[in-house]
C-alpha cells in the first residue's frame, strides 16, 4: 500500500467537484483520454510526476492512468497545492500523491522523494525538481529512466543548462517549446491569472494604475495585454533589445526599471532570472507599491535585501499580502511571498488553456514510451502539435480552409514571379 501524504481528507469531494468541472472545459485531454483507456499506450509505466497539484493537472494523471501508467504526484511549488484537489486524487482517482499547501522545503523535497520511491520510467516536471533530484541524489534511477518531460519555460533553461554541462543523464522533452503550449498556456493562462491572482490578493480595482511589466517573453506579453485591457496604463522592463522594441510597438511605454520603480505603483516580475527587483529598486519605490512575481521561481524579488532595509514587517495584513515598512515610513507589499502569485493567490491558468499544454504532456508520454531518444533536450515533435490544434479547433466548433491543389502548386513552385 502507498502512503500518500495529503493535507485533508474531508476535502475530496469538493476536490472532485472542482476536477470534474475543469474537466468539462478540457474536451482534447478527454478524448485523449477516451483513446488511452481503449490502446493502454502507457501499460505498465511507472511515471513520477512533479506539476502544480491543480484541477487541471488530476485530469491529466486520470489521462495518464487511463493509458495504463502507474502514475505518482507530487507537488512543484509549496503554494501551489490545491488541497480538496490532493484529497480527491487518493480518495476518488486512486493516484499516489504526497502535496500539502504551504509545505516547507523539507516536506517538499520529503514528497519528491515518495514520488521517485517506484522507481519510475518517466519523469513529467514543471520546474526541472524531479531531474535535478534524481540527478543529484538517486543517480541510479537515471540508468534506467526512458524520457522526462518538462512542463516549463525556466525548466527548460535548466536542462539545456544541464545538458551543456554534461549533467544530463537522461533525454528529456521541452514539452514547454511546443506551440500548442506556450504560444497559449504562456500568453493567455498566464496573462489571466496573473491579473485573476493580483486581484483576488490585493482586491484593488486595476483601472488607472501605473503597472510594470519585468519581461517581455510569452508570459509577460500575456499579463501586459491582459492588465492594460483592464485600464492600467502599463510599462515594460527588459533586457533584450528585441523584446523591448516590441513592447515598444506593441503601445506599452519601456524603461529601465531604475525609472520604472519611480513611475509604477504595482510590479509583477515575468522574467525567470533571479534579483529582477532588489534593493536599489526598493529604496526608490513609491509608498504603498504593491510586488508580485509570476515566474517560476521565487528568485525574482529580492526579499532578502527587503527583510534587511526594511524597519518592520506586518506578516499577512491582509491573505497573501505581506507589508514591509521603510525607514521613511513607504511601505512595500508583497504578494504571496514572492512565490507566483497565479497559483499562489489564484487557480492557475484555466482549464481551457491547460487542456492543450497536458494534451501535449499526455501525447509526448505516448512518444517517449513508443521512440528510443538519445540523450538531449527534444522538441515535441510537431504532429503532436498538429494534432492538438486540430482537436482544440473541433472541439471550439471552429472550422478552417484547407488549401487547394493549385495552390499547393503555387507554394512548391518557384517559376511564378512578377
Ligand atoms: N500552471 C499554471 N496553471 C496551472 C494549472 N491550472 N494547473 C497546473 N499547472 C499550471
Amino acid at each position: 500500500m502507498v502512503q500518500n501524504d495529503v493535507a485533508n481528507m474531508s476535502l475530496a469531494d469538493e476536490g472532485r467537484r472542482r476536477i470534474l468541472w475543469a474537466d468539462s472545459d478540457m474536451p482534447v485531454l478527454a478524448q485523449i483520454r477516451e483513446r488511452f483507456a481503449e490502446e493502454k499506450p502507457l501499460e505498465g509505466v511507472k511515471m513520477a510526476a512533479c506539476l502544480h497539484v491543480t484541477a487541471e493537472t488530476a485530469n491529466l494523471m486520470r489521462t495518464l492512468q487511463a493509458g495504463g501508467a502507474d502514475v505518482r504526484l507530487c507537488a512543484s511549488n509549496p503554494l501551489s497545492t490545491q488541497d480538496d484537489v490532493s484529497a480527491a486524487l487518493v480518495k476518488y482517482f486512486d493516484i499516489p500523491t504526497f502535496a500539502i499547501h504551504g509545505e516547507d522545503n523539507e516536506t517538499y523535497y520529503k514528497h519528491i522523494y515518495q514520488a521517485i520511491e517506484h522507481n519510475p520510467m518517466l519523469t513529467m516536471d514543471d520546474g526541472c525538481d524531479l531531474v535535478t533530484t534524481i540527478t543529484k541524489e538517486r543517480p541510479e534511477l537515471a540508468e534506467t529512466m526512458k524520457a522526462g518531460m518538462e512542463e516549463t519555460t525556466t525548466g527548460v533553461i535548466r536542462l539545456r543548462a544541464m545538458f551543456a554541462d554534461g549533467a544530463l543523464k537522461y533525454p528529456v522533452i521541452a514539452v514547454n517549446d511546443a506551440d500548442t503550449k506556450h504560444l497559449f498556456d504562456n500568453r493567455y493562462g498566464t496573462g489571466q491569472s496573473t491579473v485573476d491572482g493580483i486581484i483576488r490578493a490585493t482586491d484593488m480595482l486595476i483601472a488607472g494604475k501605473k503597472v510594470v511589466v519585468a519581461g517581455y517573453g510569452w508570459c509577460g506579453r500575456g499579463f501586459a495585454s491582459r492588465i492594460r485591457g483592464m485600464g492600467a496604463l502599463v510599462a515594460v522592463t527588459e533586457i533584450n533589445p528585441i523584446r523591448a522594441l516590441e513592447a515598444s510597438m506593441d503601445g506599452f511605454a519601456v524603461m529601465s526599471m531604475e525609472e520604472a520603480v519611480k513611475w509604477g505603483n504595482m510590479f509583477c516580475t515575468l522574467t525567470g532570472n533571479c534579483s529582477v527587483i532588489r534593493q536599489e529598486h526598493f529604496e526608490q519605490m513609491r509608498d504603498n507599491a504593491i510586488v508580485a512575481n509570476s515566474g517560476h521561481f521565487n528568485v525574482e524579488i529580492d526579499l532578502d535585501a527587503l527583510e534587511e532595509i526594511a524597519v518592520k514587517k506586518n506578516e499577512g495584513i491582509r491573505n497573501n499580502v505581506d507589508q514591509y515598512i521603510l525607514s521613511d515610513g513607504r511601505r512595500i507589499n508583497i504578494l504571496a511571498q514572492g512565490r507566483l502569485i497565479n497559483l499562489a493567490a489564484a487557480e492557475g491558468h484555466p482549464a481551457s488553456v491547460m487542456d492543450m499544454s497536458f494534451a501535449v504532456q499526455a501525447l509526448a508520454s505516448e512518444y517517449a514510451v513508443k521512440n528510443d531518444l538519445p540523450l538531449g533536450v527534444h522538441s515535441v515533435p510537431s504532429g503532436i502539435d498538429d494534432t492538438v490544434s486540430r482537436l482544440k479547433l473541433k472541439a471550439l466548433d471552429i472550422e478552417i480552409d484547407e488549401l487547394t491543389d493549385r495552390q499547393k502548386q503555387y507554394l512548391s513552385s518557384w517559376q511564378e514571379g512578377t
